[in-house]
């Protein structure tokens, strides 16, 4: 499993890249809302400090309107993956890009089902969204199970991106069931570094070497 980072902040961006450890950017509508910069310019930014699939979301609805979004960023770098609403427009969207060599995100997935119909349609990733699920009282490793079962028994080329990620324990588990990808946001990616025993061991070591 590899991972991304989900952020529209240009510091946690360049912090997350520097730490050599990501190997792409997820954003959406409410991180880039927050903000509070001009979209293409931030995208444009953004892909001169990550080397690598740079999620982008349409705002439109309709087919005809996603696809006029869609072809705007994609024209913005060759790293921009554009990102969908799992919709029926939005798939009908998904397999015109798929025709055009144009990546897609296929995003909002809360059903193994959902999944399979993006990954039919050509997606190029799909990305459900666990923390969502656990806030209503279900359990989103149960769906990324499903779909990593489902993926692998039908010899799916869609790539699973473990999203709404809100703990380490997340990452764990998504990585043991074999998910592709986790998107994770800046302040789980600083947890995962960490662990008491290592600060506690530093510590020892270099107080021993002060007696050498
Ligand atoms: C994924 O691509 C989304 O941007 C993201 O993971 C949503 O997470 P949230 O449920 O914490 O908003």
């Amino acid at each position: 499993m590899q991972f991304f980072l989900d952020s529209a902040n240009i510091e946690e961006i360049k912090q997350a890249w520097d730490m050599g450890v990501i190997a792409g950017l997820t954003t959406n509508p409410s991180l880039v809302a927050k903000e509070g910069k001009d979209f293409h310019e931030l995208l444009k930014t953004v892909t001169g400090i990550v080397d690598g699939p740079i999620s982008a979301e349409v705002i439109a609805l309709d087919h005809e309107g996603m696809l006029q979004e869609a072809h705007v960023l994609a024209g913005i770098h060759p790293n921009i993956v554009i990102k969908i609403p799992m919709t029926e427009a939005g798939l009908k969207t998904v397999k015109v890009l798929s025709a055009e060599k144009i990546k897609t995100n296929v995003t909002l997935v809360f059903a193994a089902n959902q999944a399979l119909l993006a990954a039919r349609a050509g997606a190029t990733y799909v990305s459900p969204f666990l923390g969502r699920l656990d806030d209503i009282g279900e359990n989103g490793l149960n769906l990324l199970a499903d779909m990593c079962e489902i993926f692998q028994v039908n010899d799916l080329e869609t790539k699973i991106i473990a999203a709404s990620i809100r703990n380490p324990v997340h990452v764990t588990e998504a990585a043991k069931l074999g998910a592709d990808y986790a998107t994770v946001p800046y302040g789980v990616l600083r947890q995962l570094f960490r662990h008491p025993l290592t600060d506690i061991g530093i510590e020892k070591f270099l107080a021993d070497w002060k007696k050498l």
